[in-house]
């Protein structure tokens, strides 16, 4: 593989409505990014992905842009930006903004513009078609629930097209003039020295057309934009040209932001000279949800569904290119309560669920407050519930037959406010995160969970992070952990999460995720423990004892 700059850097999600607000008004802010910084690099972190800071309406909390070259003023001001930019520089950290280019906010100017003139220039910007027999081009479903048709405003003959919520109207990328603004914004900030850009719902970008019906898979004679998808061929050329134009003349790191990709794409995707540098692996993200909603899907994946699915991503990927490794981000459910079970939730698994993903071959994202371990929420009533996907998802279980209770359930289960609720800095007011009233409610769990306890806990999960920072930077074992390759390890032992990473060293790297103690074969002598979260080891010559929910890098011989 050819070496690049951002393959031994360490990914760090900031969700800055929820990270720390500066200025008392509940919101957090750019002021709060760099007043962490510090904290940030003491993590061992380099790479940080901003979610949206743009101007926006807020109705999917900065998804719906109304101007893509300025910062919100809840956030701050583009001099705030250029100073967090230039400040992550002197420290070698790099700014990933969140590119969001599917859709763009009904406020934005060419929304507006189109309204007034649906045939003019910018009616092209979108996709606007004329009513016929009041029945709509086709029967998607929206992601945030109903028709992906709406009534344009003013002009009660034609409607437009949002895969997202009304408020997110879908840029019309056949159209050269749309493609050539978008790019324009992206030089633009590239010029002021962003490391790159996480891309947000790219896939979405290429419709199969003409608009036509797949046959309904829900009661509400509806049919999921996936399935559309799949068929939709040829987004390559939108996606190559961009590449072209905006991300590799400056050297762009660029994540995507990619589901449904067909398998013999990854090499177009994140191969050399592909689309983009990395793109995050969703496999066990996906993994157990239902087309039917969240009341239907699994809260938890047991061990052995959480190794089938990193370990598939693992062997498919294998030397094509650099995926990129999470448990959490903004959309999902935090990864303590999604990847471990109740049962099995202790100090010790979330250090071992850490360790797992983050060793994996790839570039591992730590999303805030997961180095924590921040927990879901335990929402008691929707009036807690801030997100529009949720609202939607519990309105889908209600019709379901769900009842009240399961509904909100499920919703609490799924939300994704479960991972914006503010980050928990400290035992004081708010959680440390705000003077004021947050925009959220913060997890009444702050008291036991927040990192200034961790931060002089030498046995805290937070220090564990740190290690594994460390680990994966160490002159003897950097180049072992970025290139070295991936190999399942008896990978039929039940709740065994083992694989192996060689490269210039061999490592061994082991998890016994159940309550009870599991012997494992070693495939040679180990030379070194690397990493441990107990204090016991119990190796013999051919064999290591893993106490309950150990977790153990060994350095061994072969
Ligand atoms: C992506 C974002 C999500 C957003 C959606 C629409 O999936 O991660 O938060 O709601 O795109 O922009
Ligand atoms: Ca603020």
């Amino acid at each position: 593989m050819k070496k690049k700059w951002w393959h031994e850097k360490i990914g760090y999600q900031i969700y800055p409505k929820s990270f720390l607000d500066t200025n008392g008004d509940g919101v957090g802010d750019l002021t709060g990014v760099i007043e962490k910084l510090p904290y940030l690099e003491q993590l061992g972190v380099d790479i940080l992905w901003l979610s949206p800071v743009y101007p926006s309406p807020m109705v999917d909390n900065g998804y719906d842009i109304s101007d893509y070259e300025n910062i919100d003023p809840r956030f701050g001001t583009l001099e705030d930006m250029d100073r967090l930019i230039a400040e992550a520089k002197k420290r070698e950290m790099y700014i990933l903004m969140d590119l969001v280019v599917n859709h763009c906010s009904d406020e934005h100017e060419w929304f507006q513009q189109a309204i007034k003139d649906p045939d003019g220039k910018y009616g092209n910007f979108f996709y606007i078609r004329d009513k016929k027999d009041d029945k709509a081009p086709c029967n998607w479903r929206s992601y945030f629930g109903g028709p992906v048709w709406e009534e344009l405003p003013g002009h009660p003959d034609k409607q437009y097209l949002h895969v997202f919520h009304k408020k997110q109207p879908d840029l019309n990328w056949e159209n050269p003039e749309v493609r050539e603004e978008v790019y324009k914004n992206i030089r633009w900030w590239m010029e002021k020295g962003l490391g790159g850009f996480r891309i947000d719902a790219i896939i979405n970008i290429k419709k199969k057309l003409p608009f036509s019906d797949y046959p309904a898979d829900r009661a509400d004679g509806l049919c999921s934009v996936g399935r559309m998808l799949e068929e939709a061929e040829g987004i390559g050329e939108f996606l190559g040209e961009m590449a072209e134009k905006c991300f590799h003349p400056y050297d762009a790191f660029t994540v995507g932001e990619v589901f449904n990709e067909k398998e013999d794409e990854i090499k177009d995707f994140i191969g050399e000279n592909g689309y983009f540098s990395s793109m995050f692996d969703f496999e066990e993200t996906c993994y157990g949800k239902s087309e039917d909603g969240w009341y239907a899907s699994k809260p938890y994946l047991t061990p052995e569904e959480y190794k089938k699915c990193i370990f598939h991503t693992q062997k498919k990927i294998g030397d094509t290119g650099m995926i990129s490794n999470i448990i959490e981000n903004h959309d999902e459910p935090r990864g303590v309560c999604h990847y471990i079970s109740p049962e099995d939730r202790c100090p010790d698994s979330r250090k071992l669920l850490a360790g797992v993903y983050f060793l994996l071959k790839g570039i591992p994202f730590i999303y805030q407050g997961q180095e924590i371990g921040m927990e879901n929420m335990e929402f008691t009533s929707m009036d807690q519930i801030d997100d529009i996907s949720t609202i939607d998802e519990y309105q889908v279980a209600l019709r379901a037959g769900c009842s009240e209770k399961e509904a909100l359930d499920a919703a609490s289960a799924f939300s994704r406010d479960n991972a914006r609720t503010p980050v928990q800095w400290s035992a004081e007011k708010n959680a440390g995160f705000s003077e004021g009233e947050p925009w959220l409610g913060v997890n009444p769990n702050y008291k036991e969970i927040n990192v200034k306890s961790q931060l002089t806990d030498s046995d805290s999960l937070l220090s564990f992070y740190k290690k594994l920072t460390a680990l994966r930077k160490a002159p003897e074992y950097k180049e072992t952990l970025v290139y070295g390759t991936f190999a399942p390890y008896q990978e039929e032992q039940k709740n065994l999460i083992a694989y192996t990473r060689n490269g210039e060293k061999n490592l061994l790297i082991l998890g016994n995720m159940q309550a009870q103690s599991q012997k494992v074969s070693l495939p040679g002598e180990v030379k070194e423990v690397l990493l441990n979260n107990q204090k016991a080891v119990e190796i013999t010559e051919k064999e290591i004892i893993l106490k309950p929910y150990q977790f153990i890098v060994l350095e061994t011989a072969v």
